[in-house]
């Protein structure tokens, strides 16, 4: 298989330096911050403005270590990593649903962050809940811990 270049379209501007006592989820976050966007995808914003919500998809930039086994943030037993959100996974690649209150020029102002500052953004894409969310039968092993995203901070056991 062929690998894949994935370029950054631009960087996250976030209050928080370091993995301990960042949010784990952005339900459990009201830190505000800014995406920047690079000059060469800006057009790519053109009609952003009109949604109230955007899915960002971002690298875990400081994870020096990938996993397929780990012990995520919400639970005391390890599990394999495609059943959780720990930021040590191949490829590296975060997923956050944040609020988007305006763009200023290449700025995205946004809320709910579990980013880290200068978190590299390798897509962004509208969030629809009609097209984005489904009743469901199933939470595996968060079905008793989900709770916890909203408490839980990171400790710093992945860096
Ligand atoms: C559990 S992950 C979840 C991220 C995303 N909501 C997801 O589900 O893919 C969130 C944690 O990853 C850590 N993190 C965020 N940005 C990071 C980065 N650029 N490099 C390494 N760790 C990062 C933060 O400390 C945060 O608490």
């Amino acid at each position: 298989m062929k690998s894949i270049k994935i370029h950054p379209i631009g960087i996250i501007h976030s209050p928080f330096t370091i993995p301990e006592g960042t949010p784990i989820q952005p339900g459990g976050s009201t830190a505000a911050g800014e995406i920047e966007i690079f000059d060469e995808y800006l057009e790519g914003l053109t009609d952003l403005e009109g949604f109230s919500h955007i899915i960002v998809l971002f690298h875990f930039h400081k994870i020096e270590q990938e996993k397929l086994i780990v012990k995520p943030y919400m639970d005391s037993v390890f599990h394999g990593i495609f059943s959780t959100r720990s930021p040590a996974r191949p490829n590296r690649i975060g997923f956050s649903i944040v609020r988007l209150d305006k763009i200023t020029g290449n700025k995205l102002f946004v809320r709910n962050l579990d980013m880290l500052d200068e978190t590299p953004v390798i897509d962004i894409k509208p969030f629809v809940p009609s097209m984005d969310f489904f009743e469901v039968e199933k939470t595996g092993w968060l079905e008793d811990k989900v709770h916890r995203h909203k408490t839980t901070k990171d400790d710093g056991r992945f860096i």
